[in-house]
């Protein structure tokens, strides 16, 4: 075939996959059986191997994933993704009514919708063609998730008018997706998702969009980033116009003139939300002008003129077997609840949390009782309170051991905790369960070595510490259970392939007191190496931005112990990285700058620079910007209007400086 007729072709197919698609997923009302799609895709995806110049970023044959990626690069969002207050009951919707009607008078419409139980998510087209799609984030700045969205068939590549919009909506993974997801994952062995919410959240967060286009998901659009520019006026007819340029809206939304209608509404979804095939765990109540949106406008967080009402958890009856003792990576003791299983909000739970002896006591829980059990926000079982009155007698007290369930030292009880703890250090629970959080994925990242496995290696006496993990041979990992040998060679290979990670991945994995993912990578910065890190001051580690007290104190004590440092020697000795990889961060007593090392308050308002971007400015110094003036305030940089801050500042005789002070020093 040549060039010119595989290009017609291709058109053809183009125009005909994506009208399938449309029918299939977005009006789902397919005309051509799936084996006949499958096939028109199968030639596009042929043709476009054997002419590769062809292949266009809108083709259909991009919903099966390409190339795996790196990592996510960041998105500003243009227009802030805002989140939104929540009603729990009929009085908190009222409430919502009465403040809408008082700033902005009677003529309210409102319009009722399905919160959709998914995550947030923001797509871009230029001159109708689907150039970006990002997650919500902190809601300004989110993850480049384009090729994970592009597998969701029902969002078009390209609209039906060539228009330049940004549109907001919420992926969601169907309720059957989930549940086959979860079983495949059960047969082979894996942790199952705890609900839909998580698995989509987790599927779009997958490097590999071949992985996202297996899972099923799916988009609901809810907004415009920007109508401002459409020439729409309502939120009724924004979702209309999205219905128009091929986008899948939700078709149960309603508009409603009065709160009672609302609250209709909202009573009527109650029961027949678990009829939906996807779940939702609310509704979305939003004024439908625009104009009157405006008035009332945004605080920080979320619009003034919409709520979400959230359904109550459901709680469901079920009855407590008894209660389990596990011992955590830190030595503290958790009690948790076997419960006779039972399903709640979409999935069975068969154990929940105690957390320590004292809630045990105010919750006056025994075995054998009937509890009441609730997903906490929805995914965390918890035991809410004891049936008292179905009590027969024979139900028992519980006590708190008082020595370790694993290696029978005798348990303390820390200041000021409530947690029980086992302080022997060569505990093997506590042990196994330090390895388990080295091999993590924020710490080691070693695929193939999870809990089950790392509890066969440590029964097996095969490992100790995390040094005997790089001592492993595929010999000795072959024997365990349902292990290949397949396997096997990937998980030797996972292992050495660990031994390459930046020196954050180390030091979080290590286990160190309060250092955290995020704190050992400030540390991996800005020390650099382990050596370095190693031989840190107190003062040295308090004086970095994000590292108290507690945790200078923690790196301290660490590094003084000499099994630490014979650990860390024979893990060099496996020539495991003790460097940082990334971007290396300046010492402050290198950086040649008044700021350097100098903790500033910032007040009153900058003419020049927003307070965030000094902030960075002065922190890209090496200076430390915190929020309130005290004796250990050095400078205080006051803007107009400065208050009290000021005030504060001069009784106590510190520096000031107004804003051109500080930006002479700043361009130096
Ligand atoms: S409107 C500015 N409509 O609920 C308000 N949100 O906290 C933008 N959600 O982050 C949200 N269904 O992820 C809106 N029909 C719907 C929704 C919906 C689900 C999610 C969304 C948002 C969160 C609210």
């Amino acid at each position: 075939m040549s060039v010119e007729t595989a290009k017609i072709r291709v058109q053809e197919l183009h125009e005909q996959l994506n009208r399938y698609n449309y029918e299939y997923y977005v009006l789902d009302n397919p005309s051509i059986p799936d084996a006949e799609y499958d096939q028109l895709l199968k030639e596009l995806i042929d043709l476009e191997t054997q002419f590769p110049e062809l292949r266009k970023p809108d083709s259909p044959s991009q919903r099966v994933g390409g190339q795996a990626l790196e990592g996510f690069q960041k998105v500003e969002h243009k227009t802030a993704m805002l989140s939104l207050g929540n009603a729990f009951n009929e009085q908190d919707l009222r409430d919502f009514d009465r403040r809408v009607r008082q700033a902005v008078g009677e003529g309210i419409a409102y319009v009722c919708e399905l919160k959709i139980d998914g995550l947030a998510v923001s797509l871009r087209y230029e001159n109708g063609y689907f150039v970006q799609g990002a997650t919500r984030g902190d809601g300004q700045i989110g993850e480049d998730i384009t090729e994970n969205l592009k597998t969701i068939r029902s969002i078009p590549l390209r609209l039906a008018e060539p228009l330049s919009i940004e549109v907001r909506g919420e992926a969601y993974m169907p309720k059957k997706s989930f549940e086959k997801l979860n079983e495949i994952k059960a047969e082979q062995g894996e942790v199952p998702f705890a609900n839909p919410r998580n698995a989509a959240a987790g599927s779009l967060r997958q490097l590999d969009p071949k992985i996202a286009a297996s899972r099923n998901l799916d988009l609901f659009l809810y907004a415009i980033a920007d109508a401002g520019n459409t020439g729409i006026q309502s939120h009724s007819e924004g979702l209309d116009f999205l219905d128009k340029l091929g986008f899948k809206t939700n078709a149960n939304r309603q508009k409603c003139a009065t709160i009672d209608e609302v609250l209709q509404y909202v009573e009527s979804w109650g029961e027949k939300r678990l009829d939906l095939p996807y779940e939702i765990d609310g509704i979305v109540i939003k004024v439908d002008m625009f104009d009157q949106q405006e008035a009332l406008g945004t605080t920080a967080k979320s619009p003034r003129w919409a709520i979400a009402y959230k359904f109550p958890a459901e709680e469901v009856i079920t009855r407590l077997l008894g209660i389990e003792l596990n011992v955590g990576r830190t030595g503290v003791v958790t009690p948790t609840a076997l419960l006779e299983p039972v399903q709640v909000a979409g999935t069975t739970v068969k154990r929940a949390s105690l957390h320590n002896e004292d809630l045990i006591r105010e919750k006056d829980i025994h075995i054998g009782d009937y509890v009441v059990i609730k997903k906490a926000g929805d995914i965390i079982p918890e035991v809410v309170n004891v049936i008292v009155d179905r009590r027969n007698g024979e139900e028992e007290e519980f006590h708190m051991p008082t020595h370790c369930p694993e290696c029978e030292s005798e348990l303390v009880r820390l200041e000021e905790e409530v947690a029980l703890r086992c302080i022997n250090p060569s505990c093997p629970a506590q042990i196994r369960e330090g390895l388990i959080h080295f091999v993590s994925r924020n710490a080691m990242n070693i695929d193939g070595l999870g809990e089950k496995v790392i509890t066969q290696l440590f029964r097996e006496n095969l490992v100790h510490d995390v040094a005997d993990l790089y001592r492993l041979t595929k010999e000795q990992v072959v024997q365990l259970e349902r292990m290949g040998e397949k396997s096997a060679d990937n998980l030797i290979q996972a292992i050495e392939a660990s031994k390459g990670n930046s020196l954050e991945k180390l030091l979080f994995g290590l286990g160190i007191r309060h250092v955290g993912a995020k704190a050992a990578k400030t540390l991996a910065q800005y020390f650099g190496t382990m050596s370095e890190l190693k031989e840190a001051t107190y003062d040295e580690l308090v004086a970095i931005n994000e590292i108290g007290d507690k945790m200078a104190d923690a790196v301290v004590t660490y590094f003084d112990q000499p099994e630490v440092l014979k650990l860390l020697e024979e893990l060099a000795s496996f020539s495991v990285n003790m460097t940082y990889k990334g971007p290396k961060q300046v010492k402050v007593e290198d950086i040649d700058s008044y700021f350097a090392g100098k903790t500033i308050v910032l007040t009153g308002k900058l003419e020049q620079l927003s307070r965030n971007e000094a902030k960075a400015q002065i922190e890209q110094l090496g200076g430390k910007v915190t929020g309130s003036v005290s004796k250990k305030t050095d400078l205080v940089i006051a803007g107009e209007e400065a208050g009290s801050k000021l005030t504060k500042a001069q009784e106590l005789g510190i520096e000031v400086w107004d804003e051109n002070r500080m930006l002479q020093e700043l361009n130096k």
